[in-house]
């Protein structure tokens, strides 16, 4: 039989994090599932366990409050769990541009996407180290390759993201610990309902889309064999390949245009 593990999946409430429970669920693996609207997360794990019998848990955290993952940190360990499998994955992008975001907007982003995501890498690694395994997942995005998007904090977060997510498996590796940056192009979930942009989403063509499930095991999958980087499916591929060579110039002025304007 499988050794199973748990996985802590920040995001759980909807789009992609709620998939990654389900996945993992399929697998036999015990939750623990972390986002704000605790509601989603027990109705999420209601649903599951009418299929699967191993422990899932529901915690409520805002990832934007300073001190939130010490706090989830210390909550799991009082539920005599520890992490084996991180899913890194709670994120969005604010409606307002950056030079008109309030500093309270600015602090937020930084906090749930760069500092909380980098503080629970850091606070699993003793007991995968001392495991020998451990898997992590830090969802980035296509966007880490792209051109940086016009006054938004978001392309050099997921930027972040990318370089710090295999920074951090040239570390781990060694003592049995992957690490994986995944780097979905658009994806179907809630996250363009969130940015207020839903309408101008629908208009871009079904070709560039991808589906959550998808985008899930391409990146779990990869997390297993031992690749840093997971960009889903060829077309977001070919988009890496080509955006990363075009000249620093047009890179700027592609980066002007966002077809979600
Ligand atoms: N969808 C795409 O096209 C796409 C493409 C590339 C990368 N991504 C990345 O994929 C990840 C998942 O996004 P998604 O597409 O699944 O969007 P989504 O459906 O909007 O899910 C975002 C999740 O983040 C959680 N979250 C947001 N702020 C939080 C906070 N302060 N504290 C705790 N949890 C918080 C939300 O939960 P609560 O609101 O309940 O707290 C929700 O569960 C993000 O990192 C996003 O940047 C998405």
């Amino acid at each position: 039989m499988t050794i199973q593990h748990t996985a802590l999946i920040t995001g759980a409430s909807s789009g992609l994090g709620a998939e990654f429970a389900r996945q993992l669920a399929s697998e036999g693996h015990q939750l623990v599932l972390v986002a704000r609207r605790l509601d989603r997360l027990e109705d999420l794990i209601a649903e599951l366990q009418q299929k699967y019998p191993q422990r899932m848990e529901a915690i409520r955290c805002d990832l934007a409050e300073v001190g939130a993952t010490a706090e989830l940190m210390d909550e799991i360990a009082s539920r005599e769990l520890s992490i084996d499998i991180l899913i890194n994955n709670a994120g969005y992008t604010p409606r307002d541009v950056f030079s008109q975001q309030t500093s309270h907007v600015v602090q937020a982003q930084l906090q749930v996407m760069v500092n909380a995501l980098t503080e629970l890498c850091h606070a699993v690694l003793p007991h995968m180290t001392e495991k020998q395994w451990g898997r992590i997942i830090n969802v980035s995005s296509i966007v880490a390759f792209a051109p940086p998007g016009r006054g938004t904090l978001y392309s050099a977060i997921k930027q972040y993201v990318f370089t710090f997510s295999q920074s951090l498996d040239m570390d781990v590796r060694r003592v049995g610990v992957r690490v994986t940056a995944l780097c979905p192009g658009l994806t179907h979930t809630e996250f363009h309902d969130a940015m207020d942009v839903a309408d101008k989403a629908k208009k871009i063509p079904e070709i560039l889309w991808t589906d959550a499930p998808f985008v899930v095991r391409e990146g779990w999958k990869a997390v297993n064999s031992g690749q840093p980087v997971c960009t889903p499916g060829i077309l977001n591929n070919v988009l890496a390949f080509v955006s990363k060579r075009l000249p620093e110039r047009v890179r700027y002025a592609l980066g002007t245009q966002n077809p979600l304007e």
